[in-house]
């Protein structure tokens, strides 16, 4: 294994320890909102904490972005993404569902991937041009030819209800041309399905970078394509997605193209504000 990656997976099975002791009594978790629907815990704060300690030792010049602590390093060589826990809303319920996600973004171009289900133990790893493993077994995308064949995953809106319509277009037509649609509740790990062939498709309006970038290096060592809503590169800023296996990317993009509105167009350009 890639020593950075060695180091991510230290830092990502500490945070898989503390979000597991916590999940023993949730009950008793302190929680605040951030902004509507987005809530945000000491688990969440502890967990990115141990990461950005266990790496910051190792790299102490490193930069470092965590959803809870902020971008730090801005225009360092080697960038870590964090968030130390995917689907914060399923472990406050007591839903298994969620995951840390750590990516190294080196000289813009993301290098190193970890994914950690800490319910499961189930660790996805990927080194570029590496390929994709769980639990040190390689992994590919599914091989599934149509989408009408395929199981896609989402992610609902649920904070900004902007973008609302056009989603609920997508959904309405990805319901008939699809054998089903799973909402799971984490990102970086639905993005990991893909990766692992257990997912044929994926997609996603206004994801952040952290949500992301693990998951997207993932797919893309295990033979799958990201990209945004017209397969180009926009992905990675606006969080809007779309992933899967070569033969149900392209598809997904026939089905979702129709319900663009110009801001989720791959050349629109946030208006500045006067
Ligand atoms: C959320 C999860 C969810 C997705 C949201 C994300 P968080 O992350 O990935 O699946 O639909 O958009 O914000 O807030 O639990 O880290
Ligand atoms: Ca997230
Ligand atoms: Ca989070």
């Amino acid at each position: 294994m890639h020593p950075m990656l060695t180091n991510a997976v230290k830092a990502a099975r500490r945070a898989g320890a503390i979000i597991n002791r916590a999940s023993q009594d949730v009950g008793a978790i302190k929680v605040q909102t951030k902004t509507y629907n987005d809530f945000v815990s000491e688990v969440d704060r502890n967990a990115e904490q141990a990461i950005i300690d266990t790496l910051k030792e190792a790299y102490p010049t490193h930069g470092f972005w965590g959803e809870e602590s902020g971008k730090d390093g801005k225009e360092a060589e080697h960038i870590w993404i964090i968030d130390p826990l995917d689907g914060t809303t399923n472990f406050l319920h007591g839903f298994p569902q969620y995951a840390i996600s750590i990516a190294l973004m080196s000289n813009g171009q993301l290098s190193q991937a970890v994914v950690y289900d800490p319910n499961r133990n189930d660790l996805f790893t990927a080194t570029r041009g590496r390929g994709a493993f769980l639990n040190d077994k390689r992994i590919r995308v599914s091989n599934r030819a149509k989408l009408q064949d395929s199981v896609v995953g989402t992610g609902f809106p649920y904070r900004d209800f902007s973008n609302l319509d056009a989603y609920m277009g997508m959904f309405k037509d990805m319901v008939k041309k699809t054998s089903g649609i799973r909402r799971p509740g984490a990102a970086a790990l639905d993005l990991a399905y893909v990766a692992a062939g257990w997912f044929d498709g994926f997609w996603e309006i206004d994801l952040s970078t952290w949500d992301i970038a693990a998951g997207a290096l993932l797919i893309q060592e295990a033979g799958g394509i990201v990209g945004d809503f017209e397969g180009d590169e926009t992905w990675i800023d606006t969080g809007n997605i779309v992933a899967g296996n070569p033969k149900v990317f392209a598809q997904m993009l026939q089905v979702l193209t129709p319900h663009l509105t110009d801001n989720l167009k791959s050349n629109y350009q946030t208006p500045v504000a006067e």
